[in-house]
């Protein structure tokens, strides 16, 4: 009787320390193991609630079964495209005589329960907004501290697969209630919804005010930063934020949550072929969620090749969910990122910040940290395979504003491929369980 009881005791204790395990790693809802991708409403078509003038482009169900169509007649589910994701104003001005969040009937007159069934049935999830405060940021309903249980279950019973749950019109305290307040209502309703915060975004997105730790327990994903815009200007702005911060930023990242720095713009207006190619380079390098907002109806064959990269997703989705970072910057206008990959498999980009003509960049394999012999290396846009030895100078040429992208396997015999400094001064093996402070010894 007392061996059983130990037993038992030993079994409970197990079980709670793996499971404050979990907890300590990640949001234990199990969703989002890489980041979540598909499709995002607001970067597009925005507010546009003009559905008489502007039937085709405004937020209303057809908007989001068009985008579903598309998703699933196109090729993009199959690369893992499956969010199709609802932002601001799709809601009533006022909540129902049961305060519960209700859609504009006009625009969504079959409901958001029809519109989720619509997803589930093409293999496809639907992910609807909500803010933490009295409004959303283009004015629409928000959720006050008293009405977060009742909209996680509003959004449960509706069949919904994820939240993003902005932050206007609330304050810091209530920001700090709010946010775990509404991670805890939708675990609750025993539905696996993904879960978007944008919190750190409305609080500089920077240790102390930030609590990294505390997000990846509570959120599947963040916004750390301001909103992305249609322009070159934006995007750069963002990645200069994201790797300018990219100490704090690599170690907040992992399976099941993920930095987020908003939406690809890659088949708009604002982005040149090769912008087009930095982009989704710079956002797989970053393990960032893969959110289009773009007309997926009359997206060119361009645009889409380069959403559609099988590589350059593959880094993305790498199930190892190490955020790369920046490993060199020079003074000519090139950085240079890298991403540890599993199977010691790794991606590098050659980027530039020039304008002027394509930059024929020297270095070699070793000047970048790899020592380990002859790799297979595998150029992401161009499709072409290459052998390179570790020592033999090589010329990248970087287009103006582009990236040049590399997929790099293991050599056969020879691994690891990354070292670090161990803890008294040496350079040891990379260690996995420690994997996100992997970085490359000999830069920044
Ligand atoms: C904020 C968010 C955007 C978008 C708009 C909607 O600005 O950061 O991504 O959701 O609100 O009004």
């Amino acid at each position: 009787m007392k061996s059983l009881h130990s037993a038992a005791m030993r079994w409970t204790a197990l079980v709670l320390a793996s499971g404050l395990l979990v907890a300590a790693v990640a949001l234990d809802n199990g969703l989002m193991r890489t980041p979540p991708m598909g499709w995002l409403a607001w970067e597009r078509f925005r507010c546009n609630v003009d559905c008489e003038q502007d039937p085709n482009n405004c937020i209303s169900e057809n908007l989001f079964t068009d985008m579903a169509d598309r998703l699933a007649e196109d090729g993009w589910r199959e690369l893992g495209y499956v969010y199709v994701n609802i932002d601001d104003c799709w809601s009533s001005m006022q909540r129902d005589e049961r305060g519960r969040l209700q859609p504009d009937p006009n625009r969504f007159p079959g409901g958001i329960r029809r519109l989720s069934r619509y997803m589930h049935e093409r293999g496809l999830k639907l992910g609807i907004y909500g803010d933490m405060g009295t409004h959303t940021c283009g004015g629409y309903p928000g959720t006050t501290l008293d009405e977060i249980e009742v909209d996680a279950r509003t959004f449960a019973e509706w069949e919904v697969d994820m939240l993003k749950f902005d932050g206007c019109y609330s304050n810091a305290t209530e920001q700090e209630q709010g946010y775990p307040r509404m991670s805890k209502a939708l675990n609750a309703t025993g539905r696996p919804i993904g879960y978007s915060c944008s919190w750190p975004a409305y609080q500089g997105g920077l240790p102390p005010k930030v609590n990294y730790g505390l997000l990846g327990k509570i959120c599947n994903l963040w916004r750390n930063y301001g909103d992305i815009q249609d322009s070159w200007d934006s995007v750069l702005n963002i990645v200069d934020w994201f790797f300018d911060n990219q100490e704090v930023l690599v170690a907040a990242a992992g399976p099941g949550r993920w930095n987020d720095p908003d939406m690809l713009i890659i088949g708009d207006f604002g982005l040149s072929t090769e912008q087009s190619r930095s982009q989704m380079a710079l956002w797989a390098i970053m393990a960032a969620p893969l959110f289009m907002s773009n007309d997926l109806r009359t997206i060119s064959g361009g645009a889409r090749s380069i959403l559609q990269n099988k590589m350059a997703i593959a880094i993305n989705q790498d199930p190892l969910g190490l955020q790369g970072r920046r490993i060199l910057k020079e003074r000519s206008g090139i950085e240079v990122f890298w991403r540890p990959l599993s199977n010691d498999a790794s991606a590098l980009v050659f980027f530039s910040r020039r304008n002027d003509l394509p930059y024929r960049y020297q270095t070699s394999l070793g000047k970048l940290n790899y020592t380990a012999g002859t790799y297979k290396v595998y150029d992401v846009f161009s499709g072409r395979t290459l052998m390179l030895k570790d020592s033999s100078a090589l010329v990248v040429s970087v287009d103006p504003t582009g990236v040049v992208m590399w997929y790099l396997s293991a050599p056969a015999k020879t691994r690891p491929v990354f070292r670090q400094f161990s803890q008294d001064g040496r350079l040891g093996p990379l260690n996995r369980s420690d994997g996100a402070n992997a970085v490359p010894p000999l830069f920044l």
